[in-house]
């Protein structure tokens, strides 16, 4: 495993206590690499997963399990297994979750493809993935039994629809006491209460998330919008000879061929980096996830009340890209 230091944006080498020291008194932006993690992800439609998980796993926290979510988790979990397999890090299980979410009418984008059966299949994947091994236990169940297993010790980073999450809350609420964090890539909060595709693939999930009382971090499109790779960057990745680094470029061409985008907007790995390193600040209000059909459906409103949360509200984004392009490269 990676030594847990970080190289900065001027190129110095920090260890976990002087990171630490860096951090705002505030617990919102608290750097705490003590702990496990678990990533709850719908990698393969947008790249922005892939690049998460290659940088969580190489960033040297510990990473317990990836669970997978969203219209096809078995087609996730098999991509998941091969970008760990790339990782040289089989060793993390895999577990495939829910597909479908409660109540939210999925949103078809264009050229999606099909199985036969009529199930989803992500864009980023292809037949060299089929069979790569996962585990049995489903990730509702792997989420209970690894949070009850290790209380106060298990970050759960949601970066898809948090369908999963909230299934494991309503199976098993004492997880709600027991789970040490949650990091959730979603929503938007400041200005416009803009539907963000993660809380509006799932808002029930999304409302019983943020009305737990766990202590969560959202990090919102208000910051991740802002990290986005230069071409420079993209073109490093490109050169990288690491076969990682080659199998997400592939998967990068393929997200790029299918729906037509030319800049990767990193919105899942810059929520990984808020366990990694202070380059976001948070405020702290109570959220109100819309769930009217024909109204506010998936927007992610402030209010006053109960539970309140850690929203990002800005990011350090130049400090971000460096420092996330240093570790996938290095
Ligand atoms: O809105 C951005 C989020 O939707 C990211 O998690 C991206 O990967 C997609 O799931
Ligand atoms: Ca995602």
């Amino acid at each position: 495993m990676a030594p847990k230091s970080k190289v900065t944006s001027d190129g110095q080498r920090m260890d976990a206590g002087a990171l630490r020291s860096r951090a705002p008194a505030s617990g919102c932006s608290e750097v705490d690499w003590m702990g496990k993690i678990i990533i709850d992800t719908d990698l393969g439609d947008d790249i922005d997963d892939a690049f998460a998980i290659a940088y969580a796993v190489k960033s040297g926290l510990e990473i317990a399990g990836i669970t997978t979510v969203f219209r096809n988790a078995h087609a996730r979990a098999e991509m998941a297994a091969k970008l760990l397999r790339t990782l040289g890090r089989s060793d993390i299980p895999v577990h495939a979750g829910l597909d479908m979410p409660r109540r939210a009418p999925i949103i078809a984008r264009a050229n999606d493809r099909y199985e036969a059966d009529g199930r989803f299949i992500p864009c980023q994947y292809d037949a060299s993935m089929s069979g790569e091994p996962y585990a049995e236990l489903s990730a509702v169940d792997y989420l209970i039994e690894t949070i009850r297993r290790e209380p106060d010790n298990v970050t759960v980073l949601l970066i898809g629809p948090e369908t999963n999450m909230a299934a494991a809350i309503e199976k098993a609420p004492d997880v709600v006491g027991k789970v040490k964090e949650v990091v959730v890539m979603g929503g938007q909060f400041f200005g416009e209460p803009v539907p963000e595709w993660n809380i509006l693939c799932d808002p029930e999930a999304a409302a019983i998330v943020f009305s737990s009382g766990i202590p969560i971090r959202a990090v919102g499109l208000d910051v991740t919008m802002q990290c986005r790779l230069s071409g420079d960057q993209l073109e490093r990745l490109r050169m990288d000879s690491a076969e990682t680094s080659t199998l997400l470029c592939s998967l990068m061409d393929r997200w790029f061929a299918h729906y037509r985008f030319e800049t990767p907007v990193l919105h899942d790995p810059v929520s990984f980096g808020v366990l990694l390193v202070d380059y976001v600040d948070f405020v702290n209000q109570a959220v109100q996830v819309g769930t009217e059909l024909d109204g506010d459906y998936g927007a992610t409103k402030l209010q006053v009340g109960a539970h309140p949360v850690c929203l990002a509200k800005t990011v350090r984004q130049r400090a971000f890209l460096d420092d996330f392009i240093a570790v996938l490269c290095g």
